[in-house]
C-alpha cells in the first residue's frame, strides 16, 4: 500500500505550486487510501512562539487548532524532535483527546534544514495499527513536503 502511495505523493508535489494545496491533497489522499488513517493533519510552529497551529487536515474538525509545546502528543513531538507512536491513547497521561472514537495516534516531525518546524499527525479508530512501515512512509511524506516549504 505505502509503496503505491509514494509516487502519488511525489506527483502531487510535482504538479502543484501552492504548499497549502499540496498538503491538503496529501491529507485527503492519505485519509481516503489508508484504511487505518481516520484523521490526517499538519501542525506548524507559530513563528517564534512555543506553540503549534493546525494547518491543512482531512477528517472531522478539531477544537485543538493551537497546541502549546509540551502539551499532548503533538506538543511533546515539538520538543523531542522524534516520532511518537501511541498504540493506545488511553495509556497516555499527556494526551489531548480530539474525538472519543480515536484509539491510536502517530506523530512524525517535519524538518526543514534540520529544524523541526512542524509535524504530520494521524489519528486512528483502530487499536494498535501503526508499524515501522507507517513511520518510514510518513517520514518520506514529510521529506517531500519539506522541499516545497
Ligand atoms: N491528540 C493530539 C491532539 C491533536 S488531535 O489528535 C487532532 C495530541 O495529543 O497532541
Amino acid at each position: 500500500m505505502f509503496d503505491a502511495l509514494r509516487p502519488r505523493i511525489s506527483s502531487i508535489i510535482e504538479s502543484n505550486n501552492d504548499p497549502k494545496t499540496i498538503m491538503q491533497k496529501i491529507c485527503d489522499l492519505l485519509k481516503s487510501e489508508v484504511p487505518h488513517y481516520d484523521w490526517v493533519g499538519f501542525y506548524f510552529k507559530n513563528g517564534d512562539k512555543r506553540e503549534l497551529n493546525l494547518g491543512p487536515y482531512a477528517g472531522e474538525p478539531t477544537d485543538h487548532t493551537t497546541i502549546p509545546f509540551g502539551k499532548g502528543i503533538c506538543g511533546q513531538v515539538a520538543e523531542s524532535n522524534q516520532n511518537f507512536v501511541v498504540p493506545d491513547v488511553k495509556a497516555q497521561d499527556n494526551y489531548i483527546a480530539c474525538s472519543i472514537t480515536v484509539k491510536a495516534e502517530i506523530v512524525v516531525p517535519l524538518f526543514v534544514n534540520g529544524e523541526n518546524i512542524g509535524q504530520i499527525d494521524i489519528d486512528s479508530n483502530t487499536p494498535n495499527p501503526f508499524t515501522e512501515e507507517d513511520e518510514s512512509f510518513l517520514e518520506f511524506v514529510n521529506e517531500e513536503v519539506a522541499k516545497i516549504l
